[in-house]
């Protein structure tokens, strides 16, 4: 037998029991003829005494000793006369008898500490080092204790697990497909799903009117903090039901979430949003609700002062920061030169303070005091507030807007990661006119149904009225992270076939890519939707990170390589021979 007993579980009752611990060795103290060891396992740290004077023999092994070797120790659990009270086993420690290394280690490349000193590119070089280190190991205990309860909480309600293939059909729409060459079938490929979408869908037309799956998905698009290539969902999906049945629904799964997991009791209904307030309060599809300083529309009270550039813009907006009269002009400067870097991509700021003297302005030149004060009593401000103003062209400047806004959240401190604000975003539009390829493209998927009000507008031939259709969609976002997203889907063939006119498709495309589907619908479809969460980011969320990184036991680096196996690589000639492939970059 290895061990009696884990390193996190001893406690003053086991006094005078003989034990046997197995571990690795995280630190060793010398003091005159006595070795400490700290003794480190899934579960804790417990301290091993050696002392000379009882064996003289054990202190060489110890002395012998290295920072991750595994060991095996027996001895018998005794009172600590110096306690530490930071650690659950911190009263008691282990008289060592017998000692045995069971593996040596090279020294580790950075330290085992909650704060390493390692940076990150070794550290994902040796993840499965960085993976003893206690932040990590609560990620991944966290994300087991999200899958479990998930899993629970939809198996009570009557959905049922399903897998779904992961060598499916290319179908561009949205990312692109990581492929997969097929060597029975030269010169084709599988592709790796973004999601499991069309199958859930059959899965609707086959009667499982339940279906759920903790599944892996695949999309090969540029990466950020919260995007990895391979990452998994909590995919979902019903039949006979409306929006309001999904987002009651899962209003309940995402409670009961919080309520196992986090020890938080949510009872209040999640506050709904439409696409177009987001837009026009928080300039964002996915607003941060933990604050307000919702954005303003002011371009009517600033217009006819001969301010050109105001005069001259179609939108001019504005957020009333609390507070925020004492920034200094350095500090106004320096977010002046913020919002024009190429991500807020917004011409320049215009700031009015609401200070005990006055109200003063960047456009005071322009703005008599009682313009100014018609404009701060309009937007709510007080004495000690700062009005920030952008103009420009709308869609570009209000995205600029939710941009300054959520970067005044932080600089606040208004955006606690233990705060928890949850929304339902609802009515996007269904589709994104793109000028580069003159065409539509989906903003959710293809599959979501227009909603009924607009189906007239769907059959429109005129390009403003499809542009104006909304779609059944919602999404599910928790402190300005998109956390989920849903439709209700289209289930009738020739409304299908009619959105992949839409987008473009001729019939004969539709038909090659999408033929499966369309041919299901013509065999008794029920009315059906569904949502898919992004359980990394739920896990990040629910760890108070937004990176989704450490939440996954081996992520890729933000160029997509997995830095511990060096993948991805060259594959042997034969091996492209056999797949019928051919490289056409020149080898250097
Ligand atoms: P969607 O594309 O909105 O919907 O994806 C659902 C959720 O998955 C998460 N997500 C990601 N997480 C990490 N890395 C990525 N690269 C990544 N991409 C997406 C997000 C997102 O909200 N089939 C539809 C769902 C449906 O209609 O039912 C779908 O995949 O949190």
């Amino acid at each position: 037998m290895y061990r009696t007993h884990t390193c996190g579980e001893l406690r003053i009752n086991n006094a005078g029991e003989q034990v046997t611990l197995a571990g690795w060795v995280q630190r060793i103290r010398k003091m005159g003829g006595m070795s400490f060891i700290d003794l480190r396992d899934r579960y804790g740290i417990t301290q091993l005494v050696v002392d000379d004077s009882v064996s003289h023999e054990l202190n060489q092994v110890a002395e012998k000793l290295g920072r991750e070797y595994v060991i095996q120790a027996t001895g018998v659990v005794a009172e600590r006369s110096s306690k530490n009270s930071k650690i659950p086993t911190g009263d008691v420690e282990i008289k060592i008898s017998a000692m045995n290394v069971l593996n040596a280690s090279l020294t580790p490349p950075f330290t085992i500490e909650d704060e390493s000193d390692g940076g990150e590119e070794i550290r994902a070089k040796y993840r499965y080092i960085d993976l003893r280190r206690n932040p990590l190991k609560k990620a991944l205990e966290l994300r087991h204790k999200m899958g479990q309860e998930t899993r629970k909480y939809l198996d009570s309600i009557g959905f049922i697990e399903v897998e779904t293939p992961v060598l499916i059909k290319s179908t561009p729409e949205g990312a692109r497909d990581f492929v997969v060459p097929s060597r029975m079938n030269p010169g084709e490929f599988y592709a790796l799903p973004q999601s499991p979408q069309t199958f859930k869908q059959l899965l609707m037309v086959a009667g499982y009117d339940r279906y759920f799956q903790i599944v892996r998905c695949f999309r090969d698009e540029d990466l950020r903090a919260d995007r990895q290539p391979e990452f998994t969902q909590i995919d979902c999906e019903m039949s006979f039901v409306e929006r309001e049945d999904i987002l009651n629904t899962f209003e309940g799964m995402i409670k009961a979430l919080f309520k196992n997991v986090l020890g938080r009791e949510m009872t209040e209904q999640f506050p709904r949003m439409s696409y177009a307030d987001a837009m026009k309060y928080y300039g964002s599809d996915k607003p941060d609700i933990r604050f307000g300083m919702k954005i303003a529309e002011i371009k009517h009270l600033v217009g006819g002062k001969d301010f050109a550039v105001f005069d001259s813009a179609e939108y001019v907006a504005g957020i009333c920061v609390e507070g925020a009269a004492s920034y200094t002009r350095k500090q106004l400067d320096e977010i002046t030169e913020w919002v024009k870097r190429p991500q807020v991509g917004a011409k320049g700021l215009v700031y009015i303070r609401v200070a005990e003297d006055g109200i003063k302005s960047s456009v005071d030149k322009f703005y008599t005091p009682e313009d100014l004060a018609k404009i701060t009593a309009e937007m709510g401000a007080k004495v000690g507030d700062l009005i920030l103003i952008l103009a420009g062209d709308k869609k570009k400047t209000q995205d600029a807007m939710g941009t300054l806004r959520i970067e005044m959240g932080n600089r606040l401190g208004l955006r606690r990661s233990d705060h928890y604000a949850p929304l339902w975003v609802y009515d996007f539009p269904l589709l994104e006119w793109d000028e580069e390829t003159q065409r539509f493209y989906a903003m959710h998927h293809p599959f979501t149904s227009p909603k009924p009000e607009d189906m007239e507008k769907f059959y429109s031939s005129n390009r403003e009225d499809i542009a104006a259709v909304a779609a059944n969609a919602y999404d599910f976002v928790l402190n300005g992270t998109e956390i989920g997203g849903g439709s209700i889907r289209i289930h009738d063939s020739a409304v299908q076939k009619r959105m992949f006119e839409v987008l473009g498709f001729t019939s004969e495309e539709a038909d090659y890519k999408f033929g499966f589907i369309i041919n299901a619908f013509k065999f008794g479809a029920p009315p059906h939707g569904g949502i898919a969460f992004g359980f990394d980011r739920f896990c990040a969320l629910f760890g108070g990170q937004e990176t989704i990184r450490d939440y996954i036991a081996f992520p890729k680096n933000n160029a997509g390589r997995d830095v511990m196996l060096d993948a991805p690589s060259h594959i042997d000639e034969s091996q492209m021979d056999e797949l019928f492939l051919k490289s056409t970059l020149k080898k250097s």
